[in-house]
């Protein structure tokens, strides 16, 4: 189909991960687990922390210096950031804002997107919309998290699981042909309750009883997410390879959202993939949400994983629940 919308790509990647270092090994001296545990189960030896003066914002801004340097491009050259966050710095204003401000995109708009683990693929199939119409010509995407503010230190499920981390990328315009091939989106409502902060919103306003009763900490319905996520990985990749005309066979590299090592297996069984065409951190990093992705992404691409010409594929799901994959040609 002819169209006249302009092709977009990623043109810069970045990525930052706190210097804190907690091991399996520290989380024994806090909860009842063990290092065996969590490497069988999830596939996790370490993860991020931030330090207390650093919040979402401060993380998003090195990520966001070092794509908009890979980029070749200035800040001032931004038309608009979009940060995927559900550990924003406060609920208002959105991160983009502190980010913007602190990058000296000055003419940028900016807002926040909120689709969990899924964000960077919502964020960056939001941008690639202002820049195929041709409104914007360049638009920086973050997912970034401080998941480790919101988790319980008594809840063994999570506490092992999360980690905080930023990653970036610079979106504009690129060669017919290369780039944003398709994206698949999707959601479904009915599983809001398996993954949520209940406390602090409009349902559930703070107050000491809140606080008391924990109902501001991340709660997950571990078992059930993981039913759901091992499905919709595969479901979502082979979506998106279909809108965009291709099959299973012309993948050259996989980013799956890193939360756990048994469900990553899952979609790469489900795709056929070997070993070597699947980026993974999540050893070193555990779950970083929205900055997943965007932070395997950046690794990928600064080893050269990933390159001139290749398929890359995408694919995320969170809370929402949310899910989302894309297709690209690699462009640089
Ligand atoms: N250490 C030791 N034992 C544990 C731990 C722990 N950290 N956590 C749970 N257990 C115990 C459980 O209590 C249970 O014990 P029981 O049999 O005596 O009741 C046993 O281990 C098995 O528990 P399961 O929940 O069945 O363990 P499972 O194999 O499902 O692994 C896990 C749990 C890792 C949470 C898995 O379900 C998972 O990865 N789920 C998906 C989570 C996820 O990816 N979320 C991503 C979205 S995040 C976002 O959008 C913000």
């Amino acid at each position: 189909m002819e169209t006249n919308l302009i092709p977009v790509g990623i043109i810069g990647t970045g990525s930052y991960v706190p210097d804190q270092v907690v091991t399996n090994k520290d989380l024994e001296k806090i909860v009842d687990t063990s290092d065996e545990w969590i490497v069988t189960r999830t596939g996790i030896s370490e993860r991020r922390k931030a330090q207390s003066h650093m919040a979402t914002s401060d993380l998003s801004i090195l990520a966001a210096q070092r794509a908009i340097e890979a980029a070749g491009i200035k800040p001032e050259d931004l038309d608009l950031i979009i940060v995927a966050t559900i550990t924003p710095d406060m609920f208002f204003p959105s991160t983009a804002c502190f980010v913007q401000e602190k990058i000296g995109a000055a003419k940028a708009a900016a807002f926040d997107l909120s689709a969990a683990c899924t964000g960077f693929i919502y964020g960056v199939s939001v941008a690639s919309q202002f820049i195929a119409t041709g409104m914007y010509k360049y638009v920086l995407v973050i997912g970034a998290e401080t998941l480790t503010r919101i988790l319980n230190p008594a809840d063994r499920n999570t506490l092992v699981i999360f980690g905080d981390g930023a990653g970036a990328a610079v979106l504009g315009p690129v060669e017919t042909g290369k780039g944003f091939l398709s994206f698949d989106l999707g959601s479904d409502g009915s599983g809001a309750e398996l993954l949520c902060q209940e406390g602090g919103g409009s349902r559930l306003p703070a107050s000491i009883e809140t606080i008391e009763k924990g109902k501001h900490y991340l709660t997950m319905a571990g078992n059930e997410v993981y039913k759901f996520a091992v499905r919709i990985m595969g479901e979502a990749s082979i979506k998106a390879l279909d809108k965009a005309g291709l099959t299973r066979e012309s993948v050259d590299f996989l980013v799956p959202h890193q939360a756990n090592i048994r469900i990553v297996d899952a979609a790469v069984k489900r795709l056929q993939l070997p070993a070597e065409k699947v980026y993974i951190n999540l050893d070193k990093y555990g779950n970083m949400s929205g900055a997943s992705i965007p932070v395997a992404l950046d690794e990928a691409v600064r080893k050269n994983k990933i390159k001139k010409d290749d398929i890359v594929v995408l694919v995320g799901f969170g809370a929402g629940l949310t899910w989302g994959s894309c297709v690209l040609r690699w462009n640089y």
